[in-house]
């Protein structure tokens, strides 16, 4: 089944996964799902000379007119000045209350879009067209969109989902190989928190996934994204915390971005550091198998993917920048700790004595 629906009631949405699905579906999902207006397309200054051209090609098709707007790719995009900017393109393109965004790239454009869409004119529909594994497999789905303030990530953002979600798998055969690996973080994410058999797949298929085998790729994309999509239509805003278990790994992993200067280190690779420190943290306190943090190491390890600390990164640094995460509730650290491979629990109140001595084991040897 390529289709997957993110159930939200009135605001439910398709997610289309089939490999060669920008050719074949693009214009049937923009009749369905986009106003008759005028649109942007955003994308970056990678992925725009790729697909920019073919999208845009394909949504004029159908009668529209679309503007394409390009950032400069990379993190440093998710920010204030570039936000203001599109803005007034698209003021100046004459967009208004009946247009439409589609924004075709990465984590980047599509946080970074569908914020724009959110927010301009008090809010357009958008479309997404995920083209890195990161995306495809995660932050395309769920409606959290977001930009960067320079003292946090993600801090100003809203929920908003999009109208629909084309995942075209072969889109990754452009991406370069680091940011392949960055993906596979969040697919190993979704495994441990949620679902054990999908890590099962994930081990065992490391190698076709690598290579980009068409079959075992596009599975893998739409397993990881059923699950975030059950757990989205749960607990869309993360108020009764199934949808918590998605920041598995990601308390240490923001904390390795902030301290490190967005850009750094990638987001996937921030994240796999991140899971391993929560199976060292939950091996201490919440009884997590030592031999399930030694198979989780091994799988990140198969992917090209770090576990341990980079050596710029400063235990110290990292506590304090994990304290003002979003996620502590009133003040208490929070993190997320796996039970076994395919169940996690946020956990309350972890001692900052145990985070500390975790943080000290995990530097780099040598
Ligand atoms: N909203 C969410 O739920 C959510 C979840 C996870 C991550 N995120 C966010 O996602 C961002 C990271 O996303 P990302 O890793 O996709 O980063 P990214 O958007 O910067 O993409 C990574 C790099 O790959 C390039 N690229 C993307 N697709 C390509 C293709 N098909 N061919 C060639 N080059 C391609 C991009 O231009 C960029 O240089 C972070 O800002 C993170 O906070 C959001
Ligand atoms: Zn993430």
């Amino acid at each position: 089944m390529p289709e997957l629906m993110v159930r939200l009631g009135a605001r439910s949405y398709p997610v289309r996964i089939e490999w060669g699905s920008l050719d074949s579906d693009l214009t049937a999902c923009v009749e369905s799902h986009l106003p008759r207006g005028n649109g942007a397309l955003l994308t970056d200054t990678h992925v725009g000379p790729l697909y920019a051209e073919s999208v845009s090609k394909g949504i004029e098709g159908t009668g529209r007119k679309v503007h394409v707007l390009t950032v400069t790719a990379g993190e440093a995009s998710k920010s204030f000045e570039v936000l203001t900017r599109v803005w007034g393109d698209m003021l100046r393109a004459g967009l208004d209350r009946g247009s439409f965004l589609v924004a075709l790239g990465g984590g980047v454009v599509g946080d970074l879009g569908g914020f724009v869409a959110a927010t301009y004119m008090r809010g357009i529909p958008f479309l997404m067209i995920p083209t890195s594994l990161l995306a495809q497999v995660d932050s395309s789905v769920g409606g959290k969109v977001a930009v960067n303030h320079p003292l946090c990530k993600n801090l100003v953002g809203v929920f908003a989902q999009p109208r629909a979600v084309l995942v075209d798998p072969s889109l990754l055969k452009t991406l370069p190989p680091g940011e392949f690996v960055s993906g596979m973080a969040e697919a190993v994410k979704v495994a441990v928190a949620l679902d054990g058999g999908l890590f099962d797949a994930i081990e065992s298929g490391a190698g076709a996934i690598r290579k980009l085998d068409p079959d075992t790729v596009t599975a893998l994309i739409h397993r990881a994204l059923e699950r975030k999509a059950g757990v989205v239509a749960l607990d869309e805003k993360e108020e009764t915390g199934e949808r918590t278990l998605l920041n598995f790994g990601h308390t240490v992993g923001h904390a390795l971005e902030a301290t490190g200067g967005f850009g750094a280190i990638r987001h996937g690779e921030a994240v796999a550091v991140g899971m391993s420190f929560a199976a060292r943290v939950a091996q201490r306190n919440a009884g997590f198998p030592p031999a399930s943090t030694a198979r989780l190491e091994g799988l990140l390890r198969a992917l090209d993917l770090p576990f341990r600390l980079p050596s710029w990164a400063d235990p110290e640094a990292l506590i304090g920048a994990m304290r003002p995460d979003k996620k502590n509730l009133r003040g208490a650290l929070r993190l997320v700790l796996p039970l076994r491979i395919g169940s996690a629990e946020p956990a309350r109140d972890v001692p900052e004595e145990t985070i500390r001595e975790v943080l000290e084991e995990m530097k780099p040897k040598g």
